[in-house]
């Protein structure tokens, strides 16, 4: 456990136009720094840092933290990998508080489960460098595939004794759970039988994107069509196929800075590329890709060439996951290999500047490609070829991107022969009728039929109350400290944040969100212990939920002058703007507070069984309308003044 101090102090050391500029390019604006946003495609920058208040914020996606969160966000750090990171970039001496035995017991099951595949990890390689079974029949067939040795280092590679329970006792011996051993798929247990499910095999680290093992792809060696080539870990907590890509931890920097990614099916193409010097490769580990996985590689590149064994039907079954990298507005190419060779096989007998070119000289836009492969099909079938344009036109309804859509409709216009305009008009049609079932338009008649009920309206009228909730913790966050002019003669001058918590305070109002209540309260009970909290420590919150409220609402201050000057108010000292801005932010919250009071109300009225309740409940309801009506005079009176 990082101590608290510790952690206080690498958040106040870490620069955030420092630790987000090492991921995207930032300029200076002002006193901010703008660059494009890591986490949605954009052309004109709209990712904004803010140096002095230690945040991010885009204005196109909304996604907004500190520097912690930014590296949990783009890096998929854990909470306390990105710490380390930090006290790793700024060289600060991590201190940890010693753990008791209870807290290691208490360790997440998730760390512990990172402890037992990190620990396999090591008991492999040691079998592969020293052991006589390692070295004789791990090591050699490695050797045989031409990696070397400082690759299969890397990689991390290693070998299973083939015996039973090797691995399985070795790591009982060490004081590791069986639970967790079986939970990461390294021991399979049946009844009272426990054995390597690994065992006889080399092994290939999977690692995540902190360069975690997170499970394991082992390759028989002998050629044995009674058992599966490769025998691969179980999902586990740690370890979630659809999300991880072979090879993802060790090329990310190669694809960020050639701006392509290279999608290959298994492990060994992967490393053979990376010993041959192309390093922004990953594998899709002979599955189907998925959303996530293509997200993934986004974040690095939207260009993705994908490379395939020269078979022409495995090429064809994958055009699905093809139109999936489509859909996230990514540009695909497509490699063939000539029949029979696969990217490890080619770089290892051909030299690399040969890759290179071939490479190069062979990426086919995927559209291009796929038009021309089934058009190659449909020779002279006219229903064929029919059904061809439908396909190809769906691939193309895809792209996002208005633009690339014409110009890849024009092209296949040509290759197809095809008017333009008839696939204009197919991509239209696809295109309506994809808005309509996303955006659930149903057909007219319907739409008059709906009415607005009870349950609609308190719906709207709780989100305008949580927006008043929200301004209220705003205006404490940001002008918190400030101070107001006092009301009358001898009065003493009192902060905003006095002032608006003595008045809520006074009237026991309470917050519906849960987490500006929290954020409240905790205001309070550091303003009853010292002076007034600043915004930054709330941003800097151990709790990752109110940090991020905190960041979202001080990133989007508020509007002091704009507000009032759009309410025509003369020119008045900042103070007395302040608060202005204060009495009508409690006044407002009042307001839909009462508001919800009322409804609840009438809903009660509705319900009532007898007579006496009803009028009970009726006088309850004037005696808020009157109260709501006091408010809107006094609001009337504060805005108009
Ligand atoms: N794969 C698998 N299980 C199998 C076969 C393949 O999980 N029974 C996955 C592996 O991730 C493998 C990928 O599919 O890396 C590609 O399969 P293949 O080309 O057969 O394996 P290679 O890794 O290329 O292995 P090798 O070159 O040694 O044949
Ligand atoms: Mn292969």
């Amino acid at each position: 456990m990082i101590k608290p101090q510790t952690i206080q102090e690498i958040l106040e050391t870490a620069r955030i136009e420092e630790v987000v500029g090492v991921f995207v390019s930032l300029r200076k604006r002002g006193m901010n720094h703008i660059g494009l946003c890591p986490f949605h495609n954009e052309k004109t920058p709209s990712f904004t840092v803010s140096p002095s208040k230690g945040i991010y914020k885009c204005f196109g996606c909304g996604k907004a933290g500190n520097s912690v969160n930014f590296l949990m966000e783009h890096e998929h750090y854990t909470y306390p990998e990105a710490l380390r990171y930090l006290a790793d970039k700024y060289q600060i001496e991590i201190e940890e508080e010693q753990q008791t035995p209870e807290q290691v017991k208490a360790l997440s099951e998730q760390e512990s489960l990172f402890h037992v595949t990190s620990f396999a990890q090591k008991y492999f390689s040691n079998n592969l460098f020293n052991t006589e079974e390692g070295k004789a029949i791990g090591l050699s067939y490695f050797k045989e595939r031409e990696f070397k040795e400082d690759t299969i280092k890397k990689f991390q590679l290693g070998y299973c004794i083939d015996k039973w329970e090797g691995f399985t006792q070795h790591a009982l011996n060490n004081g590791y759970k069986l639970t967790y051993l079986e939970k990461t798929g390294l021991t399979i247990v049946k009844e009272d039988k426990k054995y390597d499910r690994f065992r006889g095999r080399v092994v290939f680290p999977i690692h995540n994107l902190s360069g975690r093992v997170i499970g394991y792809g082992a390759r028989i060696l002998k050629s044995d069509s009674t058992k599966p080539k490769y025998v691969n870990s179980p999902e586990s907590e740690i370890y979630n196929k659809s999300k991880v890509l072979y090879g993802i931890y060790f090329s990310r920097n190669a694809i960020i800075k050639n701006d392509n990614c290279f999608l290959v099916e298994g492990y060994t193409d992967v490393i053979s590329m990376h010993q041959a010097g192309i390093e922004n490769v990953v594998a899709s580990s002979g599955t189907s890709l998925t959303t996530d996985q293509i997200r993934l590689i986004k974040r690095y590149t939207s260009n993705v060439t994908i490379l395939f064994d020269g078979d022409p039907a495995g090429v064809k079954a994958s055009f699905r996951g093809v139109d999936m990298i489509l859909e996230q507005g990514m540009n695909v190419k497509i490699v063939l290999f000539p029949e029979g060779e696969d990217p490890d096989s080619y770089v290892r007998t051909n030299r690399i500047s040969e890759v290179e070119k071939f490479i190069t000289k062979g990426a086919n836009d995927f559209i291009i490609f796929k038009t021309n492969l089934l058009l190659k099909e449909s020779a002279n079938d006219p229903i064929k070829k029919a059904s061809l344009i439908k396909e190809i036109v769906n691939s193309i309804a895809l792209i996002p991107d208005g633009i690339f859509r014409s110009v890849y409709i024009r092209e296949c216009s040509n290759v197809m022969e095809v008017p333009e305009q008839s696939l204009m008009n197919e991509l239209n049609r696809i295109l309506r009728r994809r808005y309509k079932t996303q955006h659930k338009i149903p057909p007219e008649e319907e739409i008059q039929q709906t009415e607005y009920t009870d349950e609609k309206q308190i719906q709207v009228d709780n989100f305008d109350c949580e927006y008043k909730e929200k301004d209220i913790i705003r205006l404490i966050l940001t002008y918190g400290d400030k101070t107001i002019p006092p009301d009358g003669e001898g009065d003493l001058e009192i902060t905003v944040a006095e002032f608006i918590v003595n008045d809520i305070k006074n009237d026991e109002l309470i917050f519906q969100n849960p987490y500006y209540q929290s954020i409240f309260d905790e205001y309070v009970s550091e303003l009853e212990k010292n002076d007034v909290p600043t915004g930054k420590y709330f941003i800097n919150h151990p709790d990752n939920k109110i940090a991020k409220l905190a960041i979202d609402l001080i990133a989007t201050p508020y509007e002091l002058s704009k507000y009032w000057e759009k309410n025509m108010i003369p020119v008045a000292s900042e103070s007395n703007k302040l608060k202005k801005a204060a009495i009508s932010s409690i006044l407002s919250f009042k307001d839909k507070k009462v508001d919800l009071l009322m409804m609840q109300a009438l809903q009660e009225i509705k319900e009532a069984k007898d007579n006496e309740e009803i009028m009970l409940l009726q006088h309850k309801y004037q005696n808020l309308k009157r109260i709501s009506k006091e408010i809107n005079a006094r609001l009337g009176r504060v805005i108009t003044k």
